[in-house]
């Protein structure tokens, strides 16, 4: 006979049993984790090292259940734990989190839907598909346009790659989604400040790393479209096919916009897929500054995450796609999950436009913030950091010792301390171990790159409340750091 532990009624979420009475207490708990952890933290970490941690968990199976859920060791992970809500975390674009949002995920979580059939679903899948259809209409998207929830942009642009692939096989008569490659090499270009997610997912697919061929960018960090005409000219010429062109609207260290309009025209002349990933500048379309993505409406297939400008938990991103029929490629029917028969009769499985077959409900993060805090709202907030971005550009300027590298469209400036005396080693290496010193102080969370052989400071300023003082206090903080390290360096 199996015995069944009468507890655990108050542990699963059913009308028998406490378990609902369980879950406002645990969340009560949760809540007060949150409050003295996460929302009052005066520096965005402790500095604790990943040794020191270890040491402090000794034993931690023996020790569980000693205390309450979410205090003693549990709060511990979150006192150490990179404060991403605290302006000076802003290394990468890792965005402070919406609360309706983080009450959403709650939502999210006890409902367990699985975005794959209607049948795990209900009114969730409509919500989605809802969601999608705002998205492309703010794209500019006609109405055939469709596109899904991914887990991030890596996937997005997985996907991206992969419909780009298998549409440049089709129009060649070849069926690549059953038959796989036949061995012929081709070619994707992108921007050399193209996220490494495109090269990674042609790596996946078959093609290679080196298959994605990059364009020298111009000194803003944009694909030079001259550039780009010569090195499609010379794939031409030498027999080399080009599946698609990868424009980049917000490179990830510059926040850099390729000329999408400029590269939609060549990819319409050439008869080329155009992919924009947008997973950094989708954000721009709630803002007043959304003629920077110009040209994006004419793209085949578009990365957007909500989980880097638009302020959403992790994870919570979209490929979007100008037509529903270019999703094709990607659909089959599997006899338990989406059967030919529910097509048939209208029933929408949203398995058919993923590559995911258990999928989270994160397009009901986007939803609840469309509620509140509702649209202009939320384009304010991506507004005021690219004003912050703007802001921290001029400051770095009026530094006598700091070189401003790029003149940010968005939130990310990159800078170096200057320094005649120093050999560009020596300068490489002053500038990590300035990094690592205000991590390890907990100061600040200073983003780190490198251009051109030299390492670079990044600031990736995703704070809408980050005001003013408290920028040129993080600044402040790096130019001392610069000063003792550069001091310590002379011993
Ligand atoms: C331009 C760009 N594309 C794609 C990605 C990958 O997105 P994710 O980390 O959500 O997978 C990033 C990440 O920073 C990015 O900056």
């Amino acid at each position: 006979m199996i015995m069944v532990e009468e507890s655990l009624e108050n542990y699963f979420l059913t009308s028998s049993g406490d378990s609902f009475t369980r879950l406002e207490d645990l969340t009560r708990e949760a809540l007060n984790c949150i409050r003295d952890n996460i929302v009052n933290c005066d520096q965005p970490f402790s500095g604790i090292r990943g040794d020191e941690f270890r040491d402090e968990l000794k034993n931690w199976i023996s020790k569980a259940g000693e205390t309450s859920t979410f205090g003693g060791l549990t709060e511990k992970v979150f006192q150490h734990g990179i404060q991403v809500n605290h302006p000076a975390c802003a290394a990468h674009l890792h965005c402070p989190v919406l609360a309706p949002a983080v009450a959403a995920e709650l939502l999210i979580a006890a409902s367990n839907y699985s975005m794959d059939s209607w049948d795990q679903t209900g009114a969730a899948t409509i919500i989605e598909d809802e969601i999608v259809k705002w998205l492309g209409q703010k794209i500019g998207y006609e109405e055939c346009s469709s596109g899904v929830f991914t887990s991030g942009g890596t996937q997005s642009n997985l996907m991206g790659m992969l419909l780009a692939r298998n549409h440049f096989f089709t129009q060649r008569g070849e069926d690549v989604g059953s038959q796989g490659l036949s061995g012929e090499k081709a070619y994707v270009v992108c921007n050399e400040h193209a996220h490494f997610s495109i090269s990674q997912s042609l790596a996946l697919l078959g093609l290679g790393r080196d298959a994605a061929v990059k364009v020298k960018s111009n000194s803003d960090f944009q694909m030079d479209l001259t550039e780009l005409q010569n090195t499609y000219a010379k794939l031409k010429a030498e027999g080399c096919p080009v599946i698609a062109v990868v424009a980049t609207a917000g490179t990830t260290d510059f926040g850099s916009i390729d000329p999408l309009l400029g590269i939609a025209e060549f990819c319409r002349d050439e008869d080329l897929w155009l992919h924009v990933d947008a997973a950094y500048g989708g954000g721009l379309l709630l803002s007043q500054s959304k003629h920077l993505l110009s040209g994006l409406q004419l793209a085949d297939s578009i990365t957007i995450d909500f989980h880097k400008l638009f302020f959403l938990p992790i994870s919570c991103s979209t490929l979007m796609v100008k037509n529903s029929n270019l999703l094709e490629s990607i659909h089959f029917f599997s006899n338990y999950l989406n059967r030919q028969e529910d097509q048939e009769e209208g029933v929408l499985n949203l398995v058919g436009r993923s590559i995911q077959t258990t999928r989270r409900f994160d397009a009901f993060k986007v939803w609840v913030c469309l509620q509140t805090p509702g649209e202009k709202l939320w384009g304010e907030a991506i507004d005021k950091v690219l004003k912050i971005g703007e802001h921290a550009a001029e400051t770095i300027k009026s530094y006598y010792s700091f070189e401003l590298v790029n003149r940010p469209v968005m939130n990310s400036v990159v800078f170096y301390l200057k320094d005649k005396a120093l050999s560009l080693e020596e300068a490489n290496l002053l500038h990590n171990k300035v990094r690592k010193a205000l991590l390890a102080e907990g100061k600040v969370v200073l983003g780190q790159t490198e251009i051109a052989g030299r390492v670079c400071f990044k600031l990736t300023l995703m704070n809408p409340l980050c005001t003013e003082e408290d920028l040129e206090n993080i600044l402040e903080e790096v130019y001392q750091a610069c000063l003792i390290q550069r001091f310590q360096s002379r011993d």
